[in-house]
């Protein structure tokens, strides 16, 4: 480990001094907000990002370890979607004084919870609707609009968000999705970061390999 330092999952500013960086997980406070070690936003407060979440829908949004959370990304939960098999998507029961009351569960768009990944990579002002799951290892471009499933190690861009490309053949996903360097110790992480920045993938299909 670097300068004898730790690096340690519950601390909330992992840039010594910086503010506008901070690990997710031990600033949550919502309980249905689930979020794994080490994922970072770019802001100095994470619950904001997640709009029109109400307890009584019960939606959870599930995030996993090592996620890059650029700024401006949106998670919209499923309290943003009106009743849509109706004749008008005014939700009168909400507001003060019409004689309305809330609509039956099933008469709702709801779409479940959001669920995304390990190691994956949220570009700036990106937004995700409410119910996508998003799979480990994928890229998610700037300003894309994420209304559907995402495979893991794929990228996707624009609204609707589409796939641009799968990142690695078949192969070299399926050895990433069975490895999963995400749920090893720290100590090892560290000891495998130089499999992981390296830009050989070759190599790396045979690290994966020996160690799977
Ligand atoms: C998604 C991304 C990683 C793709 O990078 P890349 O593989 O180098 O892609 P390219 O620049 O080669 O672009 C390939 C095509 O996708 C398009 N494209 C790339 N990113 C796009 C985006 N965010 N939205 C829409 N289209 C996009 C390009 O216009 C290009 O289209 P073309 O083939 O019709 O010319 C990158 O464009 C991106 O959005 N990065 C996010 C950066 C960010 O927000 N960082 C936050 C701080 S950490």
């Amino acid at each position: 480990m670097k300068d004898g330092k730790i690096p340690n999952p519950n601390t909330i500013h992992p840039i010594p001094g910086y503010n506008k960086e901070i690990y997710v997980k031990p600033t949550i406070k919502n309980p249905n907000i689930i979020v794994g070690d080490f994922t970072y936003i770019a802001d100095s407060d994470f619950e904001s990002h997640v709009t029109h979440h109400y307890e009584w829908n019960g939606d959870k949004l599930i995030i996993g370890k090592f996620c890059q959370i650029a700024a401006g990304v949106e998670f919209v939960m499923n309290g943003a979607n009106h009743q849509m098999n109706a004749v008008s998507t005014f939700p009168f029961y909400t507001l003060e004084g019409w004689n309305m009351n809330p609509p039956a569960v099933s008469d709702l768009p709801l779409k479940g919870d959001t669920v995304i990944g390990n190691d994956v990579w949220i570009g700036q002002n990106a937004v995700i609707l409410p119910g996508v799951h998003i799979g480990d290892g994928a890229i998610i471009g700037a300003n894309s609009v994420v209304g559907s499933d995402v495979e893991p190690y794929s990228i996707v861009v624009g609204n609707p968000a589409k796939l641009l490309r799968k990142r690695f053949d078949d192969e070299l996903i399926s050895l990433m999705l069975q490895f999963k360097w995400w749920d090893k110790s720290s100590e090892e992480i560290d000891s495998l970061i130089p499999i992981l920045t390296c830009s050989d993938l070759d190599k790396v299909r045979e690290e994966l390999k020996k160690r799977i």
